[in-house]
C-alpha cells in the first residue's frame, strides 16, 4: 500500500509542483497517474521513492514514511521504470539486470536464477541475451530488461514513468498487453506514468488524473468515462468520443461478449432495457434512473439477465483496448 497524505513539493521556493495530494493506492493495484505535460507526474513518482524531496506531507510505502527509508531499503522496495530505460551501455543484459541484487549481496545462484526466471517472464530467452549490451537490443527488448530490472529484486512497489512512450504504437500496444500478463502473475502495487488516455484506459485498475499538481479524479477508468468530475476531465478523457464509440454498440453486442446468466426472479421492479438498445442510450438510462442495474429483455420480451456499470465497464475496457 502506498499512502500520499497532503503531499506538496515546492521547487525553488516558488513553483508549486504538487499541491496537496491525499490518496491510497492498495496492494496489487496498478494506478495510471495520468495528465497533461507539467502537471506534477514525474514528480509525484520521484517523491515516492525519494529522488525528489517532499516539501509538505508524507509518504508511506506499507506502512513506513520514506523519508525514513535508507537507500538499500528503497531499492528493495521499489522498482523503478522510466522512458529511455536507463540500462548501461557497457553492461551486459545480466548485469544490467542484476544491479540490485548485486547491491544486496545474492550469491550467484541466486541471481543466475532470478535472472534466467526475469527474462522467460518478460518473453526473451536468457541464454541468448546473457552476455549481450544493450546497443544489440531492439528498443522494446531494452525496454522490456528495463522492466526486468525494476522487478529484480522483487519489490512490492513499481513506479514507471512513461515506460513505454519510446515505443511506436504497434510494438507499445504489444508490451503493454505483456506487461499486463506478467501484472496478472506478479500483482504489483504499480504506479505508472502516462499522457495518453488510452493507454491509461487499457492498463490502470485506477486512474489519477492531474492537473497543475492536483488530483482532478481518482477512479476506475469507467467511472472517468462515464461520471468525469469536472469539465477538464470530461475534456481530457474526450467524453463525446467514447460516448460515440458507445453508440456503436448495443447491449446485444454486450451479451454476446459475455453471455448472461438468466435473470434471477428476485430483480422485479427494476426498468427492463430491450438487446437492440445501444450502449450508449443504456448509460444514459442507468444514470438518470439512479438504478444500479437494468433488467435486458430479447425480441420475445423475455428477460436475460441484468446490465450493470460494471459489465458495461468490461465491455469499455475490452473495446478501447482492442481499438
Ligand atoms: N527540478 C525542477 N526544478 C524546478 N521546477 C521543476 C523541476 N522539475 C519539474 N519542475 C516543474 O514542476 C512542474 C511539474 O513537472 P513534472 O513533474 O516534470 O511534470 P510531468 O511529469 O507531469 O510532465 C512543472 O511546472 C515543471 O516545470
Ligand atoms: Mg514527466
Amino acid at each position: 500500500m502506498i499512502e500520499f497524505n497532503d503531499v506538496t513539493k515546492i521547487y525553488g521556493g516558488d513553483v508549486k509542483a504538487i499541491d496537496d495530494i491525499s490518496m491510497t493506492v492498495e496492494d496489487g493495484e496498478f494506478v495510471i497517474l495520468l495528465g497533461p505535460s507539467g502537471c506534477g507526474k514525474t514528480t509525484l513518482l520521484r517523491m515516492v521513492n525519494q529522488l525528489e524531496s517532499i516539501s509538505q506531507g508524507d509518504i508511506k510505502i506499507q506502512g513506513q514514511n520514506v523519508r525514513e527509508m535508507d537507500k538499500i531499503k528503497m531499492r528493495r522496495n521499489t522498482g523503478y521504470v522510466i522512458q529511455s530505460n536507463g540500462l548501461f551501455p557497457n553492461m551486459t543484459i545480466e548485469d544490467n539486470t542484476m544491479i540490485v541484487p548485486d547491491l544486496l549481496g545474492w550469491d550467484r545462484k541466486k541471481k543466475k536464477d532470478r535472472f534466467n526466471y526475469l527474462m522467460d517472464l518478460v518473453g526473451l530467452n536468457p541464454d541468448d541475451y546473457r552476455k549481450r549490451f544493450p546497443h544489440e537490443l531492439s528498443g522494446g527488448q531494452q525496454q522490456r530488461v528495463g522492466v526486468a530490472r525494476a522487478m529484480a529484486a522483487d519489490p512490492p512497489v513499481m513506479l514507471m514513468d512513461e515506460p513505454f512512450g519510446a515505443l511506436d504504437p504497434i510494438i507499445r500496444e504489444k508490451v503493454q498487453d505483456e506487461f499486463l500478463a506478467i501484472q496478472k502473475e506478479v500483482k504489483k502495487t504499480i504506479l505508472f506514468v502516462s499522457h495518453d488516455i488510452d493507454e491509461a484506459v487499457r492498463m490502470g485498475d485506477k486512474i489519477a488524473l492531474l492537473r497543475d499538481g492536483k488530483v482532478q479524479q481518482f477512479d476506475r477508468p469507467s467511472e472517468l468515462l462515464i461520471r468525469p468530475n469536472n469539465d477538464f476531465v470530461s475534456d481530457f478523457v474526450g467524453k463525446d468520443r467514447v460516448l460515440r464509440s458507445m453508440s456503436l454498440y448495443s447491449v446485444e453486442d454486450l451479451v454476446t461478449t459475455f453471455g448472461l446468466k438468466n435473470k434471477e426472479d428476485t430483480i422485479t421492479d427494476t426498468k427492463e432495457i430491450s438487446i437492440d438498445t445501444s450502449l450508449r442510450i443504456a448509460i444514459s438510462m442507468l444514470l438518470n434512473q439512479e438504478a444500479d442495474q437494468l433488467v435486458i429483455v430479447d425480441r420475445q420480451g423475455q428477460a436475460k439477465g441484468s446490465l450493470t456499470f460494471d459489465l458495461i465497464e468490461k465491455f469499455l475496457h475490452q473495446e478501447v483496448k482492442g481499438a
